[in-house]
């Protein structure tokens, strides 16, 4: 090989060996236990509203989730999500092997109601917004812009058996649901950043 092709090849792997695994860190984002260090009240959490993104380089979408659950299952830190059938999430969901759910400031709240009430099925909602899309590790997608950013390794995804409703609460709530009945995602939490 010559010279300068054997510096090129060189280059290119030094440059695919420090890019992906430290692309967090390098947008601002330090790694964190979310066991010690998440101090959001759990209950709250979700309702505030978050974001919810899957996907692979190719092509992601995410959308604004107020629904959810943090906890342990099966031994793993846990966070479960919840997408009605007709969201276009829903489709990189159910072929995602990870997904992640990402906060933002207050000042950034145009994102989430942008982002809940848009359908990525009209148009790219992150480019719409100025957003700019990375990728962990596992090519998971997530926006630079997040101010907390948790990845999450699919463990169960199954949308809710009606038949299986014990109260009147979610009997009432899909009575007049047009989204459709929604899908849980239980993920384990495979990383954490926050900024
Ligand atoms: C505050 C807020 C919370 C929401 N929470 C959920 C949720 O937990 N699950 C869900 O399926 N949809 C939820 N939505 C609705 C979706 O975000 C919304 O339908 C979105 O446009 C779907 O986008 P998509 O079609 O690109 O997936 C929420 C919307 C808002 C504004």
């Amino acid at each position: 090989m010559q010279k300068r092709s054997f510096i090129t090849v060189l280059m290119a792997i030094m440059m695919m060996a420090v890019t992906p695994a430290f692309a967090q860190e390098d947008n601002g984002f330090k790694k964190f236990d979310v066991k010690v260090d998440f101090t959001e009240n759990g209950f709250q959490w979700f309702q505030d509203a978050e974001l919810l993104a899957a996907g692979d380089k190719k092509k992601s979408n995410a959308m604004t989730i107020g629904w959810g659950g943090i906890g342990t299952l099966w031994g793993r830190t846990a966070l479960t999500v919840y997408v009605a059938e007709k969201r276009y999430t829903k489709e990189f969901m159910d072929k995602a092997e990870y997904f992640t759910v990402m906060a933002f400031d207050v000042e950034q709240s145009k994102v989430l109601n942008y982002m809940g009430t848009k359908s990525g099925r009209d148009g790219d909602k992150a480019k719409a917004l100025g957003l700019h899309t990375a990728y962990t590790a596992n090519g998971t997608p997530y926006y630079t812009e997040a101010t907390m950013v948790i990845e999450c390794k699919i463990m169960y995804a199954a949308p809710f058996d009606p038949q299986y409703f014990k109260s009147d609460v979610p009997k009432r709530m899909y009575a007049n649901f047009p989204a459709g009945i929604h899908s849980m995602y239980i993920g384990e939490v495979v990383n954490a950043w926050k900024k």
